[in-house]
This record gives structure tokens, sequence and C-alpha cells, in this order.
């Protein structure tokens, strides 16, 4: 993320999670409280709201934490995010003030009936605290490769060859695609062939054994996106990013597929940019995604 995205946070925001990037750099087992709020920023633009129920988010947490050994199950650095930092406040779920004071939410039985969220005074920086979250997960993981694929081969060595999609997926996470290197170590760690790896990578149209672009978008071409609109708004990416299908642009930053149905179909036509989904696209608004206007 650019220094400019940084000023546009607000201050007492950006303080926040300042402290919270410290935070996480001095003490790596904080990194589970970052892990949750990434886990909200996606959900909350993925639903399009700022509101994300407390049971929706830990299992949100609980199926997608397997990056250096956070555990999904922990509610506590759940529970650290709002204690520790003033980035989130959670409400009542059917109505009620937000709770923001540390020592009420410590003594909050979360369970069904709260709700996370940002701020009030923080919540048009929704998008903003998404990236600065992606960014700095990303770095995160950059400077701990090797003790991340170490990791992962570790759990997935014991199963062996059933292993090997899941170690591939995790691993592919660490890079943003596969290298000869990263298939070579997990053929040895899981002792299958490194011909199988690389079947196996092939096969799986979301694994890549070639660098991809930092955001991979995918726009949905299928019948009801189509219909809706989906030619004319692959058409201006295309046009915008000088790239055709499955192609990387030339400075790195996007890569373009073109993909069947994103399971969106009520809200076409529909695009991933990385894992964030935008809904009832025109190609107005793809431009303005492909500029960072929204
Ligand atoms: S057809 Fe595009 S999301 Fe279903």
């Amino acid at each position: 993320m650019g220094l400019l995205k940084h000023l546009r946070l607000n201050p007492a925001l950006k303080a926040q999670l300042d402290l919270l990037h410290a935070d996480v750099h001095a003490d790596s087992s904080k990194l589970a409280i970052l892990f949750w709020l990434r886990a909200y920023t996606i959900l909350a633009l993925e639903r399009n709201t700022v509101s994300i129920g407390w049971a929706k988010l830990s299992g949100f947490v609980s199926r997608t934490a397997r990056d250096f050994g956070v555990n999904g199950l922990d509610h506590a650095p759940g529970r650290a995010l709002l204690t520790d930092y003033a980035i989130c406040q959670v409400t009542p779920i059917g109505g009620g003030a937000p709770v923001t004071d540390a020592a009420q939410l410590r003594a909050l039985d979360l369970g069904r009936s709260y709700q996370i969220e940002l701020r009030t005074a923080f919540q048009l920086d929704l998008a903003r605290v998404h990236e600065w979250v992606v960014e700095t997960w990303n770095g995160l993981i950059e400077n701990d490769k090797p003790n991340a694929l170490a990791g992962i081969l570790a759990r997935w060595a014991p199963v062996g060859q059933s292993g090997l999609l899941p170690a591939l997926i995790e691993a592919q996470e660490l890079e943003g695609w596969l290298s000869r290197e990263t298939l070579a170590a997990i053929a040895q760690g899981l002792q299958v062939p490194l011909s199988q790896a690389y079947g196996v990578a092939d096969f799986y149209a979301h694994l890549y054994t070639q660098p991809v672009g930092k955001t991979i978008i995918r726009v949905c071409d299928d019948v009801p996106c189509y219909l809706a609109g989906s030619a004319d708004v692959l058409h201006r990416a295309k046009n915008m990013l000088w790239v055709r299908d499955g192609e990387t642009t030339e400075d790195g930053r996007f890569t373009l597929e073109v993909v069947p149905c994103l399971g969106h179909c009520d809200r076409a036509p529909v695009a991933l940019f990385g894992q964030t989904l935008h809904t009832q696209l025109t190609p107005e608004k793809m431009a303005a995604l492909l500029r960072g206007e929204t």
C-alpha cells in the first residue's frame, strides 16, 4: 500500500493499527490478533456491511486459520482485538448501543448475541483497513516464509500423499505461486514424486507454477453474469490492463482471469479482486476499481 493510502486513514485509527503492527512484530503470538482483523475485513467486504456476527466471524476464523500455527478454535485473540486495541466495537444483535469500553468488553459473553464492527468513527475506512491488513499480513508472511513452509510440511508430512493438495494450497498462500523450489520441498517432505506435485499443481486452475500478479482479478463470465454485462466489464479490464485472459500486467500488479460461476449470480456481474468480491459491476465500476478509486 502506498504512502497516500496510509495518510488517508483516520489518524486515531492509524495510531491503533500502528500499535497492533508494532505488537505483532515484537511478539509473533499476537499474529493471531491480526488474523482475526483480517478475517473480519474479508467477511465485511464480502457481505458489504461493517457488522459481522461474532459466531460467523469465529466460524470463518476456525475454517481458515492455517498459517503460522494460528489456532482457529481459540477465541482469545479475537477478544484481544476488541479489548487491547481501540479499532472495533461490538453491538448486540437486534439493536443496542455499541460497547467500546475495554472492561465491559472483557466481561461480555459474546456467544451468538453480538456482532463485531469497526468503531463508529472508523466505519468509512473499512476498505482501507482491509488494504492495511492484507499488506501487513503478506509482509509478515514474506519475512517468515522459510518457517511458514516448514510449518506446512510439518502439518501435512504425516499424512503423505493425501496431504499433497492442501499443502500446495497453503504453500501457494506464501508467495502467490508455487516455485520449483517450493514444489521440490513439498514433494520431498511428503515423500511423493516431484512429477506428482507438478501434476496436481498443473491440474487445479487456482494453483500456479508461474509467477502471477500481486492481485488476481477473476471475472465471472458464466451465463447469469454474461447476460448482466460481464463481457463489457471484461473488455474494459483488458483494455485498461493491456492483457488477455490469464496474463499478468507488465508491472506485476494484476493477473486477469475469466472464471465460471462464483456463486453470487443474484448480484451479477461479479468479479473477485484477490479475496474481495465486487458485485453488480459495470465497465465504469471496473475502471474505478483498477484505478484504486473505490
Ligand atoms: S454466473 Fe457469475 S456469479 Fe454466478
